[in-house]
């Protein structure tokens, strides 16, 4: 089907801005018309024999893999593991039995990730698949295909489909809860709730977007930007500085907030712009310790919080975006927004070519 551009200068500026309506879709397809119940496609998915989770994939599929280990986790107790393709096929780790499979993938073509999964053929317990081309290979090859239902993504840096991973996969994480006896039924409802409002928050979070334009104006003149994050935060800096590099060509790397000192905090002068991510929750107040060491060395702070946390954030902060509050626990899917929002406005600004960065390619079929 011909995709065009919906009046957007960009496909990735619409497919940005099409993230609550395919996130709903995404919730409508798995939590059904009541919205009170999960349900996987093809008689779902039995976790009982299942006691640990193998998650692979590449690029911004990874870092939905990173966030989704917490979910995992923390929500169903499941021990779980995360690499990259092009390692994890190398490595010959050792896959037990009771071992479930997972391998997330927008294109399902990526070859190191088929690779990785055709690995595991004959000794997971179950192959399961993340995808948004339903038809691809590594969904015909999956005991389990979970679509994303993103629609087409054209722009090269992913933006709906990581958005659209991240809910599939936290509603496989807490249907694995839900079946291990895990998490209560009024939490469990109480999530559910939650991801039924997303796509409203979703859309009042894009009202960030004249903010994020702003503040990416002086985000271009910066050689090297910094992200930080805790927690679930953690793998949204990565991916923030991942789509940062991708098309504003800006040197960006991620830390977790508290490794700045082990290393990273060294780079800190004026120069460097360091974007935190932190909404209010549990960890905030380690991460604002981190953002005064960051301060008390000049460098720019760009806090990224919901009312709460900018509130109780120091005096000091740079520049700020206000996020909607939403449960911790979907925050990574909230806060991918002005990730998204800040590499693109800063790309346009650079003048680059935003929905074809140079070197890369939206599918990698070859090793
Ligand atoms: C390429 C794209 C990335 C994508 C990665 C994995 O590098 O440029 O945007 O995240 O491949 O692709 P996949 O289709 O497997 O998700």
């Amino acid at each position: 089907t011909q995709v065009d551009k919906a009046g957007h200068k960009h496909f990735m500026a619409k497919e940005i801005a099409e993230q609550p309506q395919v996130i709903a879709e995404a919730v409508k397809h798995y939590l059904g018309q009541s919205g009170h119940s999960i349900t996987l496609p093809d008689g779902g998915l039995d976790f009982t024999g299942i006691d640990r989770l193998v998650m692979v994939a590449c690029g911004t599929a990874y870092y939905a893999c990173l966030t989704a280990k917490y979910w995992f986790e923390q929500l169903a107790r499941l021990p779980v593991e995360v690499d990259v393709a092009s390692e994890f096929r190398y490595r010959e780790p050792p896959v037990t039995e009771g071992t479930l499979a997972l391998f997330v993938s927008q294109s399902g073509e990526t070859a190191d990730t088929l690779a990785a999964l055709r690995y595991c053929r004959d000794k997971a317990e179950r192959i399961v698949s993340v995808v948004n081309v339903p038809e691809s290979s590594i969904a015909r090859e999956s005991d389990l295909a979970l679509p994303i239902l993103a629609g087409t993504e054209i722009g090269v840096a992913s933006t709906k489909a990581f958005s659209c991973q991240l809910t599939v996969l936290l509603i496989l994480a807490l249907e694995a809860a839900r079946q291990k006896g895990r998490i209560s039924e009024e939490r469990l409802e109480s999530l559910l709730s939650a991801l039924r409002g997303l796509p409203a928050t979703l859309g009042n979070a894009l009202e960030t977007d004249t903010m994020a334009e702003a503040l990416s104006l002086e985000l271009a003149e910066a050689q090297d930007i910094l992200f930080l994050g805790r927690g679930l935060m953690y793998p949204l800096a990565l991916e923030g500085a991942l789509k940062m590099k991708e098309i504003s060509y800006i040197h960006a790397e991620a830390y977790a907030s508290g490794e700045l000192k082990h290393g990273p905090i060294a780079l800190i002068d004026k120069h460097v712009p360091v974007v935190v991510m932190a909404p209010r929750d549990a960890l905030f107040e380690k991460t604002v310790s981190n953002m005064q060491e960051v301060m008390a060395r000049g460098g720019r702070v760009v806090l990224i919080s919901d009312h709460a946390g900018l509130e109780a954030a120091q005096d000091g902060i740079w520049r700020s975006i206000e996020m909607p509050m939403v449960d911790p626990v979907l925050t990574p899917i909230l806060y991918a927004l002005p990730a998204q929002l800040m590499a693109y406005h800063t790309a346009v600004a650079k003048g680059t070519d935003v929905d074809q960065p140079r070197n890369l390619a939206k599918s990698v079929t070859v090793e």
